[in-house]
């Protein structure tokens, strides 16, 4: 399996793994041969880039901590939920005042009783919450690290996969820094949830073609704000939970969103009262994933950015930015070329052959197994292995394009 872009898919390629309508069923199996209609349809679809199957890497397994049933399973839940808030609450907080409105008039309206009426009866929370337990179940019970390449995200299905990706990160990051269990499940939940005030921004700014503008943004921001007073005042969400969508976007340094509040880069246990100036240790841990999924993923007016430059990306953003304890940890078992990825060689005698990764090796994920399926100019006839461990001078770079 190897991840191409989709300009690159020629007929007679078989897909490595299956790809799914955003309410369930499958759109096409894993092993189905592409043709020109199929691409073009999965184009449309907002599909930039895809997984394919190459007869060479047949060997080469990926150990992923949801199979892609349950996935499909959960991003259903997660799509339902908010299909039906933005129908249930279209009338009254009408997407097109968003913009103009101050954080005072959202507040008012997203309080307004029927507004909250809305928000129950969407009723999804129960199917939701047992979605939750099962991220849990499988994270915590989970002795092995997924080393493999994320899902493809297309334009319609960002919110949910992104919200599904960033609470999967986000459980093991809290189980690696020691959070209770309890703890955990708020975050999970928090993270399901954390880019929930999008559904109530007007649906042309949230797939824009261009990046925005400082105005849009400004609209954009909102967000934040949105998803707290919606999800703040239900009983079955904790109050912690709703703060995760309300500070994933504050920053150490203050200058992130909506309140500018700061961290200390590390992890504060006790923390102070909420409210008093300083981001909340849930926030603060949802922030890293959330940055280094959103790199990671196609977005409508960029490309996705590959791994070992989102990882770097990460790295250069804690202190400043992103907690610097929480980020230390995520680096310590983020694999910075998964499984799956397709790598150029830039230094040594192989020097511009191309490959995938096929192995890694706990003790230093950054040092890669890969096979080579390209010399500069042919098809290798025979795949070289290269262990990037035992093989100093051979180092590589992600090869997205
Ligand atoms: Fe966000
Ligand atoms: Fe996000």
């Amino acid at each position: 399996m190897r991840r191409i872009q989709i300009d690159d898919i020629a007929p007679g390629m078989r897909l490595a793994r299956s790809l799914y309508y955003q309410y369930g069923g499958v759109m096409l199996a894993a092993g189905a041969a592409l043709d020109e209609r199929s691409i073009a349809r999965l184009r449309e679809f907002g599909y930039r880039s895809l997984y394919i199957h190459d007869t060479d890497l047949d060997d080469v397994i990926c150990h992923d901590y949801i199979d892609e049933q349950a996935r499909q399973k959960i991003t259903h839940h997660v799509t339902t939920l908010y299909d039906h808030l933005r129908e249930e609450t279209r009338n009254i907080l009408d997407p097109a005042d968003i913009a103009e409105a101050s954080g005072q008039e959202l507040r008012e309206k997203m309080e307004d009783r029927r507004f909250q009426r809305a928000f129950e009866r969407a009723r999804v929370p129960d199917t939701f919450l047992e979605a939750v337990e099962k991220i849990m179940e499988s994270i915590l019970s989970d002795r092995e690290m997924a080393l493999c390449v994320g899902t493809i995200k297309t334009v319609n299905t960002f919110l949910y996969d992104h919200s599904l990706e960033v609470a999967i990160h986000a459980a093991i990051l809290a189980k690696h820094l020691g959070f209770p269990r309890g703890e955990i499940r708020d975050i999970v939940l928090g993270s399901m949830l954390h880019d929930i005030g999008h559904i109530f921004l007007p649906e042309d700014l949230v797939k824009r073609k261009t990046p925005p503008t400082e105005s849009e943004m400004e609209t954009l921001r909102q967000h934040t704000v949105l998803g707290y007073y919606l999800l703040k005042e239900r009983s079955d969400i904790s109050l912690l939970s709703a703060h995760v969508a309300y500070q994933h976007h504050e920053r150490q340094d203050g200058a992130g969103y909506p309140r500018g509040l700061t961290g200390r880069n590390r992890i504060i246990w006790k923390q102070e009262a909420l409210g008093s100036g300083t981001i909340h240790r849930f926030a603060e841990v949802v922030a890293v994933p959330d940055f280094y999924d959103e790199l990671t993923s196609d977005l409508p007016y960029r490309k996705a950015v590959p791994p070992d430059e989102a990882a770097q990306a990460v790295r250069e953003a804690a202190g400043t930015g992103l907690n610097d304890e929480v980020v230390q940890a995520f680096l310590s078992y983020l694999p910075v070329f998964p499984i799956g990825t397709s790598v150029v060689v830039t230094t040594g005698k192989f020097a511009g052959w191309r490959g995938v990764v096929v192995g890694l090796d706990r003790s230093d994920l950054s040092r890669p197994q890969v096979r080579l399926l390209y010399d500069p100019t042919h098809r290798l006839k025979k795949p070289v292995n290269v262990n990037l461990l035992e093989d100093d001078e051979t180092s590589v770079r992600a090869d997205w394009k």
